[in-house]
């Protein structure tokens, strides 16, 4: 399945990492999608080109991010906004006159599924405890990349995994963020649920064992 950029960036640029997590959803077909970590929007937006196909109008795409670099937020590891692509800095400075990182830039990107999306501007540590998290049946976790933000994410998501659903983390293995798999190894083997690492140790995959 083709995993498009949209003229953005995304974290699933490797080559081959954006068609395999496609297939991953496809095979999964959630009606309910939880996106921790929205960035520019790329996943959102092929997720919701996937969910259409699997789902015509029947589903929800939950898309949170801080979507703003502020001075309470910078503990989180926020990848780089800007461009090395100078066409890029031109098309979204003087045409689009626009931050892609903005949440009106997101939701202009997913203007076309606007009655299906919901995007949520905040903290993770604060926001996925008043989510219902019973409606949803897939998690994309990649958020925050420190060890507490992760635990809280994944606590705050345990009740999908009962529920028969997915977590999906991105960044299992990263040398700048051995947070991640920190807090994932001890999720997964205090509560004795199934952690798959797959696409070259790129994603942890959680279910209920
Ligand atoms: C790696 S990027 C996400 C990439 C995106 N999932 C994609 O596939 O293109 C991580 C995002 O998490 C957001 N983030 C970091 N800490 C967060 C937190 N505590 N709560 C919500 N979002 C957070 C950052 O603003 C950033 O946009």
């Amino acid at each position: 399945m083709n995993y498009k950029k949209y003229f953005r960036k995304t974290s699933l640029k490797q080559k081959g990492v954006g068609e395999f997590f496609l297939d991953e959803i496809a095979t999964n077909k959630p009606s309910v999608f939880l996106e921790v970590g929205v960035f520019h929007g790329v996943t959102a937006r092929n997720v919701c080109e996937l969910l259409y196909r699997l789902h015509g109008k029947n589903f929800k795409y939950v898309g949170l991010d801080l979507f703003e670099e502020t001075s309470e937020n910078k503990s989180e590891i926020i990848p780089n906004t800007k461009f090395s692509n100078p066409l890029k800095n031109i098309y979204f400075n003087y045409v689009k006159k626009q931050n892609p990182y903005s949440i009106e830039a997101v939701e202009e990107l997913l203007k076309k599924f606007k009655n299906n999306v919901s995007l949520i501007k905040g903290n993770s540590n604060i926001i996925l405890k008043k989510i219902d998290m019973s409606k949803i049946d897939y998690v994309f976790l990649d958020g925050g990349h420190d060890y507490e933000t992760v635990k809280n994410d994944l606590v705050c998501c345990r009740e999908v995994i009962i529920n028969g659903g997915t977590v999906l983390c991105d960044d299992y293995d990263l040398s700048y963020a051995p947070g991640v798999k920190k807090a994932i190894d001890e999720f997964v083997s205090i509560n004795s649920f199934k952690c798959s690492i797959i696409c070259n140790d790129r994603f942890a995959k959680i279910v209920k064992n």
